[in-house]
């Protein structure tokens, strides 16, 4: 597998316990990044780190969607070393079903893990990265919030706004080394797919032209070169991995 080169980077990845957050976590930490995981599960963030047993491995119980919680494990990391990297990947789809019938408090809890989360590291964690002239930010959206999936309007709205928050900052950020992107993932076999029912999941693979669901690997390879150094110029984008579904 290609490595790159992240020795002297620090990376903080959100919703890191497992899925796409454990799995980008690993590559980071194979090449050379000292990682925080973020993550509100703490049994299973006990378990990750009793599996991997890295030095350069750090977790903490954090709740993406509480500003006040953030900043303060923001301040400790920096207080030791600057935050090169950061991976907005925690995120809930919530249960599947019409927006006329949805939980309020079900849907406005959805936005604001999937879309104030990402604000609020950003918010957070963004200044860091201006003061060192350089930073690797990688949104991880969507197809839902491309083509917005009927049924998981919450979700659909979220990350579409995660969308919009990373073509704004990217913009904001265009004159300093610090490049903001987001991925739009097609569906991919982790645990959120429990939370929609199955008939759900399997209306979104019949969507997808290459037939089958994203491998979790395919996912942390785009990861791992939008943010490293390689990827010098590209910024605000929104990069398709949905297995041909998306049409722009
Ligand atoms: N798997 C897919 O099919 C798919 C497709 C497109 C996009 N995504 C997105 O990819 C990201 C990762 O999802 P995954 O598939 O690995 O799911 P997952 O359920 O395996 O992992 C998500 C992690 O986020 C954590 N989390 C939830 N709320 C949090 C909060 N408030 N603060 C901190 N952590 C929190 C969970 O505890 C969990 O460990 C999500 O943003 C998801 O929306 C997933």
């Amino acid at each position: 597998m290609h490595k790159f080169d992240f020795k002297n980077r620090t990376a903080v990845i959100t919703g890191g316990a497992q899925g796409f957050g454990l799995d980008i976590a690993k590559r980071f930490l194979e090449s050379g990044a000292r990682v925080f995981i973020w993550d509100v599960d703490d049994k299973l963030l006990k378990s990750v780190i009793n599996e991997i047993k890295n030095p350069n491995l750090e977790f903490n119980v954090v709740d993406v969607a509480n500003y006040k919680e953030v900043e303060k494990y923001v301040s400790k990391i920096i207080d030791k070393t600057n935050i090169d990297i950061l991976i907005n990947n925690a995120g809930l789809t919530g249960p599947t079903g019409p927006l006329w019938k949805y939980d309020v408090d079900t849907w406005n809890n959805i936005v604001q893990v999937n879309l104030m989360g990402t604000f609020n590291c950003c918010r957070a964690i963004v200044p860091n990265m201006i003061k060192f002239n350089y930073g690797r930010i990688v949104n991880i959206a969507s197809v839902a919030g491309k083509d917005g999936n009927a049924n998981a309007s919450a979700y659909s709205s979220a990350k579409a706004g995660a969308i919009g928050l990373t073509k704004a900052l990217g913009k904001e950020l265009a004159d300093k080394d610090i490049a903001v992107n987001a991925v739009t993932p097609a569906g991919a076999k982790t645990r959120i797919l429990d939370q929609m029912s199955k008939e759900h999941v399997q209306r979104m693979l019949s969507k997808v032209p290459r037939g089958r669901f994203l491998e979790i690997h395919e996912l942390t390879s785009l990861v791992c070169w939008l943010s490293s150094e390689e990827n010098s110029f590209s910024t605000a984008a929104i990069f398709d991995i949905s297995g041909g579904r998306s049409t722009y």
